[in-house]
């Protein structure tokens, strides 16, 4: 059986390293997990004055959120917390009042940074934002990277090999939490 993952890269930087390692965790992930990224970079600002008549960025966001069978976010760090294209993103699929998207969803967190902490207190605040949202997270292992010259090629290609190990234990564990998220989730399971 395959999952469909929706991703979000909480950057919308063309040199993000957050990118490369998105890209560096899929290709390390098991063949049953499919990935579609999920844009953040086109919404507009929310505002609840939307919320009567969503714009259709934000009904395919809300979409492509319910489509997928487990979100994965991986996001830099600003300033100690959610980059606000990635929190309003989140925003938009929280509304309208009742319709949140992300309810239920297995999700997981990752981040890379240049600093020594690698998105540690970003990650914090997405737990408890995730929280809210009713959507279980994957608590353990926790993906903190720093990204130093020699982590990634100039292509992308992860360098690291105790890097790529981890990440790929990562990915195998998201994948089973994937799967118990689901079957909590199905009819008839207490
Ligand atoms: C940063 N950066 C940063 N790093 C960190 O570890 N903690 C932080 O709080 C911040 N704050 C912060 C704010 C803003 C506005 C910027 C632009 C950057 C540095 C950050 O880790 C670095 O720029 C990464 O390269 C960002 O990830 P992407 O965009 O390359 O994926």
């Amino acid at each position: 059986m395959s999952y469909t993952i929706g991703y979000f890269v909480g950057s919308l930087s063309s040199a993000s390293i957050n990118r490369t390692l998105a890209d560096a965790m899929i290709s390390l992930a098991p063949d049953q997990l499919e990935f579609r990224e999920i844009p953040i970079g086109g919404l507009p600002l929310y505002s609840p004055d939307h919320d009567a008549d969503y714009p259709a960025e934000a009904r395919v966001l809300k979409r492509a959120i319910e489509e997928s069978d487990g979100i994965l976010f991986v996001s830099p760090e600003y300033n100690r917390s959610i980059p606000g294209a990635l929190k309003n993103a989140i925003d938009w699929g929280s509304r309208p009042w009742g319709t949140n998207s992300f309810a239920r969803k297995p999700t997981g967190i990752a981040g890379a940074s240049i600093g020594a902490i690698g998105t540690a207190v970003m990650q914090s605040s997405m737990r408890g934002v995730l929280s809210f949202l009713d959507a279980p997270q994957l608590n353990a292992p926790e993906v903190y990277v720093r990204v130093e010259p020699g982590t990634f090629a100039e292509d992308g290609t992860l360098l690291d090999d105790s890097l790529a190990q981890f990440l790929r234990h990562y990915m195998e564990e998201y994948c089973a939490f994937v799967q118990r998220v689901l079957a909590a989730n199905a009819p008839g399971h207490i």
